[in-house]
């Protein structure tokens, strides 16, 4: 049944793109979004038609390659590029279909590296003419994380910088901190949230501490997304994708999954909304 729903998903696309004459009442049959010249899927109707971890992954990854506007490939090969990110195709996929869908106001990225996601959602916002305001917390340094490997050579933030003038979007507010520090558990206190991406460092307890702050500081209807968190999970990730780290996933199998509602799990990324009241 999954195998149909996905190959149904795949077809209306391939049609849309070969008949645009029948774009806007299918469209209106399928209650998806109008407002873009490409159809883009919503995150929520994809993951409730694909159940199969590895088949949404599959789905996501094969938009990016078929459906996904130029400009958002564009970025991925610039991040995929002198190890500029991390990352999988798929995920570019899900943050488009997610964005456009919810359409975030207040963004927060615990995390930010080289600013391939915080650059993503500016030029997905640019793109689909949505109002956003995005903001990185982030040591741009590799202190924080001992799990990936970092480039000794490199000021994180002046990179980053670079990088958000290179697709010309607006500078996001970035607070130079690590998450636990007082100052950044300040700055996430200090706003409600529609969007926090929890990419920071992989420990349990620093997780768990982004967690619990994130979730307080989220709207309701808010989403939240847990990077490298798929790990006890079904997801049997191919040669080329990661199912996650022990401490994000524990946090999101124990926490995430009873406290909010799950959206959906693309590769190691899991989705999550708060819960209306
Ligand atoms: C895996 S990278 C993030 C990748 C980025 N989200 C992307 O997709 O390109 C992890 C980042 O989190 C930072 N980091 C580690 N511990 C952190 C913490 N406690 N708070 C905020 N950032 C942290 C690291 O310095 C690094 O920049």
């Amino acid at each position: 049944m999954e195998k149909i729903e996905y190959t149904i998903l795949e077809m209306i696309n391939h049609l849309i793109k070969n008949h645009p004459e029948m774009r806007s009442s299918i469209l209106e049959l399928l209650k998806l979004d109008t407002s873009s010249q490409e159809a883009i899927p919503t995150f929520t109707s994809t993951a409730n038609a694909i159940k199969s971890r590895n088949d949404l992954y599959k789905y996501m990854h094969n938009f990016f390659e078929n459906e996904c506007p130029k400009e958002i490939k564009m970025h991925r090969s610039y991040f995929n590029t002198e190890s500029r990110g991390f990352g999988e195709d798929a995920f570019h996929a899900m943050w488009l279909m997610l964005l456009n869908e919810y359409k975030p106001k207040s963004c927060l990225e615990i995390g930010v590296y080289r600013g391939q996601i915080i650059t993503l959602w500016g030029l997905i916002a640019k793109l689909k003419n949505i109002e956003i305001d995005i903001h990185g917390i982030s040591p741009f340094s590799s202190s924080g994380d001992t799990n990936s490997t970092y480039l000794s050579n490199i000021d994180y933030y002046d990179d980053t910088i670079n990088s958000v003038n290179f697709f010309g979007l607006p500078q996001p507010s970035f607070l130079r901190s690590l998450s636990t520090e007082p100052i950044a558990k300040a700055y996430i206190k200090s706003k409600s949230w529609d969007l926090i991406y929890i990419d920071g460092s992989h420990d349990y307890e620093v997780v768990l501490s982004d967690y619990t702050l994130s979730v307080e500081n989220l709207s309701i209807g808010g989403i939240l997304v847990m990077d490298d968190s798929s790990l006890y999970t079904d997801y049997e990730p191919h040669s080329a994708s990661f199912a996650g780290h022990p401490g994000p996933s524990k946090v999101a199998t124990e926490r995430a999954m009873n406290e909010l509602s799950f959206l959906g799990g693309v590769g190691h990324n899991n989705v999550f909304q708060k819960n209306y009241l």
